[in-house]
């Protein structure tokens, strides 16, 4: 499993992010068009934010944003794991640092 920034995935990798979204949190995004629409303004926000994607043999099993807006700390919008690889340690991203944010030098614990 590598994490990569979302400018890095394909459109097929951008949609199985959205779908994740869809599935493990149907009440926020119910549709799938709900979840793109989330991505994209996500991915057209706040040039600091960053969007970081698990990707494991091609595949986004999981992914997160981290919003500023709080000092040195970044708000988790969304944080979420593919059902299936859940509970397996993909949620923990053990350093950030080096994805173009050279001030997050920093364990991301659930
Ligand atoms: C919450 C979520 C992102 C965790 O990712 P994950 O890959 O399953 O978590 P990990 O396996 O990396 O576990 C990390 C730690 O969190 C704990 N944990 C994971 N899911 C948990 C849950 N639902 N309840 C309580 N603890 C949980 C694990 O026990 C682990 O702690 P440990 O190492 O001390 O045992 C994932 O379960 C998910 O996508 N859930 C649905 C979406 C969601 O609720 N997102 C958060 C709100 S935006």
């Amino acid at each position: 499993m590598e994490i990569v920034d979302f400018s890095m995935l394909s459109e097929t990798q951008i949609t199985q992010a959205a779908q994740m979204l869809t599935d493990e949190l149907h009440d926020g995004w119910p549709a799938l068009t709900n979840a793109m629409k989330e991505i994209n303004e996500l991915r057209n926000g706040d040039p600091d934010s960053l969007l970081l994607a698990a990707v494991d043999q091609g595949d986004v099993i999981g992914w997160a944003g981290l919003l500023p807006g709080y000092g040195k700390m970044f708000e988790l919008h969304p944080l979420v794991v593919r059902g299936d690889r859940q509970r397996k340690g993909v949620g923990v991203v053990p350093d950030a640092y080096g994805y173009g944010k050279p001030d997050i030098q920093m364990a991301i614990r659930l």
